[in-house]
């Protein structure tokens, strides 16, 4: 199969194109011919070496990519439910044998069929595994019930954009997202289902005084900080991811106790394995809230040989929507 292999720690030139053996399921596995596989910021840092002695990730030579779509290749010893030929996405463990390759090898626990709903493969990898992870986290780190409020930064980032859908369909009675300023011209052109989307540089004053049941946050340094004067009494306050990379602004401890507040962390590879009974009903909600149009995000599709490019625009922050690789 072709693939892409971080050869080391470092710069995007560390992805190269490779030809290795095509690798066959064993039990409980299914074999995808991966016709998309996404591409997403952690992917840039695990290449870059910024987890590289966190437990359980993957040491070079390795191939990255934590999510394809593609069609069932072959099934694995004790595989029921697939047919060969049928439409799947499939979340990988981040274990080094990754989807930037022709041929992926799933668990058959990851793998989610998309038989039947008539979703592009492209925007089924972009947005159904991140639609899969918003619904766990708004459920279960965010507890958030019908008729409440939720604010989500980076609101046109990759996982921010499964968040609006999710919320929609959970019921939320307003959701709005911050962009930068940069931003504010591809905010009004989104199809997300966001009721306004303000710019962060302006927070709180551009909410006009609005507090926020649930806020999604990914973003981390001053826009975190900030949500604390945007978090309604009781409020949740997901950290879900570091866009930033800025470290160095922390949270006050006496607002949460004074506001009643919750701060709490999701981060699906450690919480998707210790609560498998999650994953179904998730991958329920995804699929509906992609086939009604709740994340149509923009897709922007490169040849798997330029997945260097591809970790390079988002870097550089130039990639308006999520970037799919075609081997
Ligand atoms: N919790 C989980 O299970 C999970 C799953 C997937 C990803 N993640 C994490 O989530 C984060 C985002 O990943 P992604 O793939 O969605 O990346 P992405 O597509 O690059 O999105 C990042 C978003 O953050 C915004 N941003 C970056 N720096 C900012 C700053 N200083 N101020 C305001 N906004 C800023 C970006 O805005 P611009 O568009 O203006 O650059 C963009 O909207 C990463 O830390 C990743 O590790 C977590």
């Amino acid at each position: 199969m072709q693939a892409i292999q971080v050869t080391r720690f470092g710069e995007p030139g560390v992805l190269a194109l490779t030809e290795l053996p095509d690798p066959a399921p064993g039990p409980g596995q299914v074999a995808i011919d991966v016709t998309h596989a996404a591409v997403g910021l952690i992917d840039v840092y695990i290449r870059q070496g910024l987890y590289k002695d966190r437990e359980g990730l993957p040491q070079p030579p390795y191939v990255p990519g934590l999510e394809v779509a593609g069609t069932v290749r072959a099934l694995g010893e004790g595989v029921t439910g697939f047919a060969l030929g049928e439409k799947v996405v499939a979340l990988s463990s981040g274990d080094g044998q990754g989807g930037y390759a022709s041929v992926f090898i799933a668990d058959q626990a990851s793998v989610v069929s998309t038989e039947g709903h008539s979703i592009d493969p492209a925007l089924a990898v972009a947005a159904i595994p991140n639609a899969l992870m918003a619904h766990v986290a708004l459920t279960r780190a965010g507890r958030l019930s019908e008729g409440e409020s939720v604010l989500v930064h980076g609101a046109l980032g990759a996982l921010s954009a499964a968040f609006p859908g999710i919320a929609r369909q959970l019921g939320a009675a307003r959701v709005v997202g911050t962009v930068r300023a940069e931003r504010m011209a591809a905010a009004a052109a989104t199809k997300l289902p966001y009721d306004t989307v303000v710019d962060s540089a302006r927070l709180p004053d551009a909410l006009d005084g609005e507090k926020f049941d649930v806020i999604v946050d990914p973003v981390g340094g001053l826009v975190r900080t900030r949500s604390l004067d945007l978090l309604a009494p009781s409020g949740r306050l997901l950290l879900v991811g570091n866009a930033s990379g800025d470290w160095n602004h922390g949270i006050d401890g006496n607002r949460i106790w004074y506001g009643n507040f919750t701060v709490t962390g999701f981060n699906s590879g450690g919480y998707l394995p210790t609560h498998p009974e999650t994953f179904a009903p998730a991958a329920r909600a995804a699929l509906k809230a992609v086939a009604d149009g709740l994340a149509d995000v923009e897709i922007e599709t490169l040849a798997l040989a330029d997945a260097a490019t591809a970790h390079q625009r988002l870097e550089d922050h130039s990639a308006n929507g999520r970037i799919v690789l075609t081997p």
